[in-house]
């Protein structure tokens, strides 16, 4: 095999089960390394409320240059009670929103599949979500997360006034509409827009540049328009109609939580942001588990890997051009969750509870030599 060159990959593990998850990504990445002669640089840090316990800041400038000089940055979870009272700078989310906006992550892919395994797991009948796939693409730099003005100032009569700013630009809205239409290209050629056209105005802006977007340059797809709140309720209803769902970052977040819960396995549900590509294709990126830093089951060897396994694949597919490896990780996983191999999240009875370095082990004893 030929050796390709070194390529620098960021673990941040950050909070709560973080650490433990991405453990196992690393194994994943050390046995690629030696089985596929592939020459993975790993480097590890500290990001969120960690890194604030030690530096006083959710992210140094030194871990910040070093996500801008990798590949891609794999990140477990970042958040906990212990860090909720610090001030707004501080918190570990901070350092998350920081790496997002200022490496320019404008697409937040997040898939929604129910495996075939699990369904049984989810909160709905097996006939809704059987069969599963959605794509959700949050954009995910800019609208009411990142708007000016913002603040809490005081008003009259001793009352306080808390101020965001939704806003988007036409090219923010076409940038992200093309990698609705281009995954969607490659999937069942179907997008949905997403927004309040009926309330607010940037929300007629959005829907009117996915349009112009769709006219100039994707005519052959699919296109139509939904307002968020009946995508909401059209996700419980029927969510096999869709396929790609394109939406701002607020309504990004709710709808990929809710889509997320329709597979009953926010344990297996990765995601990836990317950046513009460059003229060879490439873009910076990061990857993270859908799943938070779950604070509750930390430290006890018992969360599910599976989402971090599985964002490390999109990273293989998405950044670092290995469709091959990742088909070989995805299978893999398939193959332990066939076997009924379950970490605690997961399971169900007839099956067999495994810790996360058990099901770690299992994705990588079934990886093909
Ligand atoms: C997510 C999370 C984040 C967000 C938080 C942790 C800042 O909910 O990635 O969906 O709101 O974007
Ligand atoms: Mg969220």
């Amino acid at each position: 095999m030929i050796k390709v060159k070194k390529r620098k990959i960021l673990l941040l593990p950050g909070d709560g089960i973080g650490p433990e998850v991405i453990r196992e990504v690393k194994k994943i990445i050390e046995w690629f390394n030696k089985n596929k002669s592939l020459d993975f640089e790993i480097e590890e840090d500290l990001v969120g409320g960690s890194s604030y316990d030690k530096h006083k800041t959710p992210i140094t400038d030194e871990v910040f240059y070093k996500a801008l000089e990798s590949e891609a940055v794999i990140l477990g979870a970042v958040g906990g009670s212990k860090w909720d009272n610090l001030e707004f700078s501080k918190k570990p989310e901070r350092a998350l929103l920081k790496l997002r906006k200022e490496l320019k992550l404008f697409a937040n892919l997040r898939p929604a599949i129910c495996f075939k395994q699990l369904v049984n797991s989810s909160t709905l009948k097996p006939e809704i979500v059987s069969g599963l796939d959605i794509m959700i693409v949050r954009e995910l730099i800019g609208g009411v997360y990142f708007g000016e003005p913002r603040g809490i100032k005081p008003i009259d009569n001793g009352e306080r006034k808390g101020i965001n700013t939704h806003t988007y630009t036409s090219s923010e809205i076409a940038r992200v509409a093309r990698v609705a239409f281009d995954l969607a290209i490659k999937r069942k050629n179907k997008v949905t827009s997403c927004e309040k056209s009926n309330v607010m105005e940037a929300g007629q802006l959005w829907k009117e540049e996915v349009q112009i977007v769709h006219d100039k340059e994707y005519n052959n797809v699919e296109l139509s328009h939904m307002l968020a709140d009946n995508c909401a309720m059209q996700l419980l209803r029927n969510p096999k109609q869709f396929d790609v769902i394109v939406t701002d970052n607020l309504f990004g977040d709710m709808l990929s939580d809710e889509a997320a819960m329709l597979t009953g396995s926010l344990g297996l549900l990765p995601s990836a942001s990317l950046g513009a590509k460059d003229k060879n294709g490439n873009m910076r990126s990061m990857y993270e588990p859908v799943h938070g830093s779950a604070p509750d089951i930390a430290g006890k060897g018992i969360a599910n890997p599976i989402a971090s396994i599985l964002s490390f694949s999109m990273a293989l597919r998405y950044s670092l051009h290995l469709d091959k490896e990742a088909d070989n990780l995805d299978l893999s996983v398939q193959k332990v969750l066939d076997d009924g191999l379950r970490t605690q999240d997961i399971f169900s009875k007839g099956n067999k509870e495994v810790s996360t370095e058990t099901m770690g082990n299992a994705i990588i004893a079934n990886l093909q030599k």
